[in-house]
Formats: C-alpha cells, structure tokens, sequence
C-alpha cells in the first residue's frame, strides 16, 4: 500500500484482532476470498436498480452478480424463487429494518396520531435498536409495542405476546435478538400473527449462520418477512439481505431503492455471494453446530464457578452474565477482561435496574473463538480465566 500511515493502522488492527479472545457475539472473522470480493473493481460501479432494469450503463457483470447472490441466497436456506425474493442491496442491517417497515407499514396510515403500529420486542429486554427503540428513526416514525421476557424464567412468554397483540393489533410483528439466549417459537408467532391478522417478520441478523448450518431452528416455514445481517454468525461482509414472500417483495424492492438508498455497494454484494457458498459447505455446517457447543460449554463453566446466566442458559451463540449479582458491573466487567485481552460487551439484562451506559451485565458470544478453531475444551479454558479476572 503506497498510504503507509493506514497500511500501518491496518496492520495493528490485524494485530489487535490476532492478539485478543473475541467474544463479542455480533462479530466474527471473514474468509480471505470475502476480503477479496469486498476489495475488488466492484467497488467502482454504480448499479441504480435491479439486474436487467439499471439507472446506468456498463452493468452486464453487475448483473450477474446480484443473479448469482440471490440464487445462493434461495439455496442456503432451501427456498424456491416461486415463493421467496431476495434483496441484496441494503447497506447493512439497519437499513434493512427500515426499508421493511416503510413497505410493509406505511406512514400516515392507522390511528393514533395518524400512525400505524409494530410490535417487537424491546431493546432492554434483548430486541435491538431498530425494533422500535424511541432513540431510532423506526421508534420515532412509527407507534410501537414492545414485549420483553417473563420476569421469572426470563424466556419469552407467547400468552403475554398473543394478548397484547390482541389488545393492540398491530400491523407488524418482529421477532428477533441481539442479546436473547434462547429458540424463538416461530410456530407460535405465526399463529399469533394470523389471529390478529399482522405480517410476521423475522431479523435473524444474528442466528442466520445459525440457521444456515441447521443449529438452529429456520423462521422460513413460518415468516413473511426475514432481514439478516450478513455479518455475524453467517460469517460474512458488512452488509444486509431481505427475504420477502412474493407478495410484499414488490414493496420492499422499491423501499430499498429507490426509497431509502441509492447505488448498492457491488463489492458488499460479491462478498455476500462468496459468503453465501462457503455457507452451503459441510464445513460450515460443523462449524455452526461447535458454535452452539461452544456457547454452551462456556456458560455452564462459568456457572459452575458460581456466575448467573440469564434464564440459566443458552440455546445459541451467546448469553448473558449477571455480573451485578456479584456486585460487578458490565462496564466494570467489560474493562477488566479488555484488560487481559477478553473482548465482550456491557450488555443490560432484563429488568435491569442499571443504565446502559453501566447496565448489570455482560454479553458473550461463540462465533469468533469458533472460526479459529476453539472447541469446548478451550472454553474451559477461557471460563476459568474470565472467573479469575472478575473474581479479583
Ligand atoms: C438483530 C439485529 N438487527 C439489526 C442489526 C443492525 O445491523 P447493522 O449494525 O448492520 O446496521 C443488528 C446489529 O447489531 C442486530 O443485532
């Protein structure tokens, strides 16, 4: 690289990542052809529209690599083209969450105050930001309802969910997570969805890896609606993709583009291609059920040495560590293991007292350590340190 200032801010990223335990249940560590694809001419082009109706010239290549993403895409998961569309272009995840609910659940429609209503789950008991958290644009434009866990067995209860849904009917449902252990029952969303009459969507942002190698169980069967982040447990580029039942794909294609977005990032669609395949292989499919061994062996030894984990397990790639019940607060928890090199995040856990900013406790996540290979014996390992640091 002639810009030897970032080639060397590169490089000590490359180092940092090498020289840490990563934790972080959002993140993991691409394949070399994914970079490749990411640092490819695709980055040059500007592809307005969709393959075979583009805004510019010169896109035949382009074409067949949205094509190709979306044939992948329909594969992974088993789905045929008759049913399912694809989308590829969101930036990324948040996006993604936006442009569904501006197709899907229109401004100015419903009352009150002239705006229709979602239900999802909220951001302190596990949902994310963009299910209608009041600091996000999806919180601001549209009325939502959130559901959280049962304060006792800190799962999600459907009988609360069926009755607020009831009370409220909505025109949306999004199930989802980024900091909820457990197997959501999207058997038991549909048919709540189908009594109050509201579209089911899914964001498997972070179990569509998951998904993919069979650990974990598919919304497919059941979701009108499914946004993924490409990023996390699916172990590719920074980047999103929507799938929709053929009646709502219409909606959220033009929602994408041109409603929110302008030229999709090409280079981001050729990752998620490459990403897609390796997906497809047996490898991945080990590597998605070690991932769940994994999350799992750490959060039982962590348990044994006396830390509460949130609902007692985890059916996933992550949990949650009730730190505060040992006097620790995430934050204090989250610095102390950064300082010998253990990455993860302060994390609220449900019914949290605590701010965000310094919530009770901690999230842990299994993909990267899982990618570099670590089994359940490494997470003996990495228990026994995380006890001796917080333990101080
Ligand atoms: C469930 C879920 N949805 C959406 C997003 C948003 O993705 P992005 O950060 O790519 O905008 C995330 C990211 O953390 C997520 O966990």
């Amino acid at each position: 690289m002639k810009d030897k200032e970032i080639e060397r801010i590169i490089k000590l990223e490359e180092k940092r990542q090498k020289g840490v335990v990563n934790l972080i249940a959002s993140e993991n560590y691409v394949s070399r052809d994914v970079l490749r694809a990411l640092g490819s001419v695709f980055t040059n082009k500007y592809a307005e529209g969709y393959p075979g109706a583009r805004y510019y010239g010169g896109n035949e290549i382009v074409d067949k690599i949205e094509n190709l993403v979306k044939t992948r895409a329909l594969k992974l998961f088993g789905l045929s083209s008759k049913n399912w569309n694809v989308n590829a272009q969101p930036y990324s995840g948040s996006p993604a969450n936006l442009a569904v609910y501006l197709a899907l659940v229109p401004l100015g429609q419903n009352p009150p105050a002239g705006r229709a209503r979602i239900m999802g789950m909220s951001l302190s008991m596990g949902g994310h930001l963009t299910h209608g958290h009041k600091v996000s644009v999806t919180g601001k434009l549209w009325n939502w309802i959130h559901f959280g866990v049962n304060k006792k067995t800190e799962l999600l209860d459907y009988g609360e969910i069926r009755k607020m849904a009831r009370r409220e009917k909505p025109k949306l449902i999004v199930a989802g997570f980024t900091a909820y252990s457990r197997v959501i029952d999207f058997k038991k969303l549909r048919k709540i969805c189908d009594e109050v009459k509201a579209i089911f969507m899914v964001d498997m942002s972070h179990f569509a890896g998951l998904v993919a190698g069979g650990a974990y169980p598919s919304p497919f069967p059941y979701a009108d609606i499914i946004t993924t982040t490409t990023h996390k447990t699916l172990r590719g580029p920074r980047a999103a993709i929507i799938f929709s039942k053929k009646e709502f794909s219409q909606a959220v294609d033009k929602a994408v583009f041109p409603g929110l977005q302008g030229g999709p990032h090409v280079n981001q669609i050729a990752a998620i291609a490459v990403c897609l395949k390796e997906a497809m292989s047996p490898a991945f499919k080990k590597y998605a059920k070690q991932i769940v061994k994994n999350a799992r062996a750490l959060a039982r030894e962590l348990q044994k040495r006396g830390w509460r984990i949130i609902s007692g397990g985890t059916d996933s790639h992550l949990f949650l560590v009730d730190t505060w019940a040992r006097g620790l607060s995430g934050k204090t928890a989250q610095e102390l293991l950064e300082a010998e090199k253990i990455i993860v995040n302060k994390n609220t856990i449900p019914f949290d007292n605590r701010s965000p900013f310094d919530p009770s406790g901690i999230r842990i996540g299994t993909a990267a350590v899982t990618t570099q290979g670590m089994k359940e014996k490494d997470m003996l390992k990495i228990a026994e340190r995380i006890d001796k640091i917080l333990s101080k």
